[in-house]
């Protein structure tokens, strides 16, 4: 039985759902060492800023239970020297890009959008208002609701390609900022960014990274994550489409997204552990619908929701 996997968003007609998580793929050079990213529905890079950042001082990463806890502070080259070494390298590929957007002031965010504007491949921005670890920007954007709405209307603004908003899981109710993204034009909602935690090192009595809490990613979050996907649907499916990410490292774990509400996922942590999860995730969805007699994967979006 042939079945379409291909998920149509913003007129952007995507080759399956499974896409790969910021920060946790690179630019996707190494991943095209090992298997061909063409495969991929889509790949969302590494997050830019305007000018280059250094990241925060080692230790950033710690091993957790079912997971990991991440400070690395965004560090990327800039902008400006990414369009001219790496994106020429990624328009060989036969797949869709999504720049991951990040400043300090929402001037560098719409900053770094125009510059990107001129990029084909990149055919939608997602901006992270929801890293925990980073001291200027980062959360403050994702957790005040008029900030987070004016960054919004300004980055719609500047850019004729589809915006995607990255909700922190970090706030009391992922519901309010869901409607306040829509309400200022997001067109899609990807949720959700790291979780803030913290482990201590017992034996040197201090805890384990040099900011001390980090970004907790990995199995360890699905739960949480399937839930704040189920929440929002709720709240705005219908609206604009939802990208859930947090936790996936099996097909079984992108289905749980996709019931509750996503209309495409995001595979980020299991990549360091399990480099070719995402084609399995992309079989394993195949599987899933042969087997329950479906010819579409839209058809199985929110259905845990009922009818
Ligand atoms: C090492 C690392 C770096 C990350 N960097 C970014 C980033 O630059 N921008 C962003 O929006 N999210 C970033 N994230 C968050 C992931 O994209 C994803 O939202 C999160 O890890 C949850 O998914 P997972 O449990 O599958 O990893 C990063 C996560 C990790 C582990």
């Amino acid at each position: 039985m042939e079945v379409n996997l291909s998920v149509n968003l913003w007129g952007i007609e995507f080759k399956n759902p499974v896409w790969v998580a910021s920060g946790t793929f690179g630019y996707g050079l190494e991943a095209s060492e090992i298997y061909d990213i063409s495969e991929l529905g889509a790949v969302v890079l590494k997050g830019l800023s305007l000018k280059p950042r250094e990241g925060n001082e080692p230790p950033r990463i710690v091993e957790t239970y079912c997971g990991m806890l991440n400070a690395i502070g965004l560090q990327n080259p800039g902008v400006e020297k990414f369009l001219a070494d790496i994106y020429p390298q990624l328009e060989k590929f036969d797949t869709y890009f999504i720049a991951n957007v990040f400043d300090e002031t929402e001037e560098g965010y719409v900053e770094v959008v125009k510059a990107l504007n001129g990029a084909k491949k990149i055919v939608a921005y997602e901006l992270n208002v929801s890293c925990p670890n980073v001291k200027k920007g980062g959360m403050i954007f994702g957790h005040d609701e008029r900030v987070l709405a004016s960054l919004i209307e300004r980055v719609k603004k500047a850019t004729e390609k589809p915006v995607i908003v990255k909700l922190s899981p970090n706030v009391g109710d992922i519901k309010k900022f869901a409607r306040v993204c829509v309400e200022a034009g997001a067109d899609g909602l990807s949720l959700i960014n790291t979780i803030l935690a913290m482990k201590i090192n017992v034996e040197k009595m201090r805890p384990e990274l040099s900011i001390k809490t980090g970004g907790l990613s990995g199995p360890a979050i699905l739960p949480i994550a399937v839930r704040m996907v189920y929440q929002v649907f709720e709240e705005v499916g219908g609206e604009v489409p939802i990208i859930g990410m947090g936790g996936i490292s099996t097909p079984e774990d992108a289905l749980e997204h996709i019931l509750a509400g996503a209309s495409a996922v995001q595979i980020g942590t299991a990549n360091f552990y399990d480099p070719l999860a995402p084609l399995k995730v992309i079989e394993g969805i195949r599987d899933f619908l042969i087997r329950k007699g479906f010819t579409n994967f839209i058809d199985i979006v929110g259905k845990a929701h009922g009818e």
